[in-house]
């Protein structure tokens, strides 16, 4: 078999490969399990013996092995004085948010750490996410430390494998995807890029190139047109937007026209699918878990930061234990909306933090089809059954929008173009279904000039044709 060329897109919720062997361009299939099996869910979930599972099957087993069990918590001295910041906290929308001057203090503190006696396994979502958090460098799962770097690879492995196979050989030679800002911050960013390729070398692969994710998308559909066009993406996953505008030439020949292309300007936010999901539950479900409650003789708000902890569904747990539980019992026996306290025990009880977030997802994607639908969970302690409309929903996620909105902007400026000297733009990445998005960009565009493309692959298309020709 003949060289292949690669193109990496590791996603914050799925991951796909493209191979180009001179000839055509194809997306490989990675995830047999998956609806669509040319996208891998960036899933990861490890289990008690180390065993590591990746993509849809990862989810699937941390649901039947996770949600419903009782969860039993443990605090183990870990039988040393460390030295401790204390009153930092990390906040994963923002980064690490140091305390004011004054307010940390440094101290030596016991090392205790809160255990689940019981887990089975664990599972990370997001990953891509995590990588831009400097303070986050890895967690111990079961006893034995995983790095970030380490967590990535496993998916890239996977990814690597499926490439090896293709091209009946070892492919070390890959272009990777990268978001055009990880973070905005530039610490964060260039630290997340910098992770990024040690996982890539980890996975195997010794020797990257990172390109900006919409770019992919871009020549992807460049290379199929061959007049004279100033294109525009908007990909928007995930975890990121990203917006690129490019010029190419109307050259008939694959390789001229990707050496006389230019890229005018890119922006990008680190707010997409993930942040909307967040903004759905604090809006839509955080009153439903009595985030609006009264409690105690003196009629007190419910502290805000438990419910901040839904939306991180993947550390819920750890309020599993008596002290919190006790709490919150006390408070529903005397409040004003029982029945909403004791749901968040419930699912705080019950783990069902994963399965909430699954569910509003996918009353999202719903919406992107339907003008209405419902919120729903059926399960002994906890019950949902929320309408959302599709307007109500378009609400709720403006603020959102408008970042969209002025990265693309920015990109605007940064190109020094007007939105009519843009010939087409193209939308990729599954939040650009989203009906508010597209009448966010016909609000902009002549409507005629959006074209949709590929929502899951063509970025890993475009990488793959930039390996072979760049
Ligand atoms: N029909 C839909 N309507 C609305 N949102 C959707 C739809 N389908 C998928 N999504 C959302 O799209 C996101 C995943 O899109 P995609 O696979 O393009 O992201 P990604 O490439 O993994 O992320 P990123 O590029 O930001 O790293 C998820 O947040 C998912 O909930
Ligand atoms: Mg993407």
């Amino acid at each position: 078999m003949g060289k292949l060329y690669c193109g990496v897109d590791f996603g914050t919720t799925n991951s796909s490969v493209a191979v180009s062997d001179g000839r055509g361009v194809r997306v490989l299939a990675l995830d047999e399990h998956n609806d669509s099996p040319t996208s891998l869910p960036s899933l990861v979930y490890i289990t008690r013996d180390n065993e590591c599972i990746v993509g849809r099957l990862a989810a699937d087993a941390f649901i039947e092995r996770n949600v419903d069990r009782e969860v039993i918590l443990k605090q183990v001295d870990l039988g040393a004085s460390i030295e401790a910041y204390v009153g930092g906290e990390l906040d994963k929308e923002d980064g690490y948010r140091p305390p004011a001057p004054g307010q940390m203090t440094r101290e030596a503190v016991r090392a205790h750490a809160i255990v689940e006696v019981n887990a089975p396994g664990r599972l990370f979502q997001s990953l891509k996410t995590l990588l831009r958090y400097r303070q986050f460098r890895g967690t111990e799962v079961f006893g034995t430390h995983y790095q970030i770097e380490e967590l990535v690879a496993f998916i890239l492995a996977r990814m690597k494998a499926g490439v090896d196979e293709a091209a009946g050989e070892s492919v070390e030679r890959a272009v990777f995807g990268r978001p055009v800002r990880f973070s905005e911050n530039d610490r964060e960013n260039e630290t997340a890029e910098r992770r990024l390729r040690v996982a890539a070398e980890l996975a195997g692969f010794k020797e990257v190139t990172f390109f900006y994710e919409p770019v992919g998308a871009c020549v992807e559909y460049a290379m199929k047109a061959d007049s004279r066009q100033r294109l525009m993406v908007v990909d928007i996953g995930g975890g990121t937007c990203d917006v690129c505008i490019m010029e190419f030439g109307g050259a008939h020949d694959t390789k001229t026209r990707l050496a006389e292309s230019r890229i005018l300007g890119v922006a990008g936010v680190p707010v997409a699918g993930d942040a909307i999901d967040r903004e759905t539950i604090r809006r839509k479900l955080f009153p439903i878990f009595g985030s609006r409650a009264r409690y105690g003789p003196s009629q007190l708000a419910m502290p805000q930061s438990l419910y901040n902890q839904i939306l991180d569904w993947q550390n819920l747990y750890k309020l599993n234990n008596e002290e919190t539980i006790h709490w919150l019992c006390a408070a529903e026996t005397s409040s004003d909306q029982p029945e909403g306290i004791r749901r968040l025990r419930g699912l705080i009880q019950r783990n069902y933090g994963y399965v909430v977030a699954r569910e509003v997802e996918a009353a999202k994607k719903r919406l992107s089809s339907a003008l209405e639908t419902r919120i729903q969970l059926e399960h002994e302690d906890v019950r949902i059954d929320e309408r959302i409309e599709r307007e109500e929903f378009s609400h709720i996620i403006e603020i959102l929008l408008d970042r969209m909105l002025k990265s693309i902007e920015e990109a605007e400026a940064r190109a020094g173009v007007k939105p009519g000297d843009i010939d087409l733009v193209l939308t990729t990445g599954g939040t650009s279904l989203i009906p508010a998005i597209r009448t966010m960009l016909e609000q902009r565009y002549d409507p005629g000039r959006i074209r949709r493309r590929d929502t899951f692959t063509s970025v890993a298309t475009g990488l793959a044709i930039v390996a072979q020709y760049a």
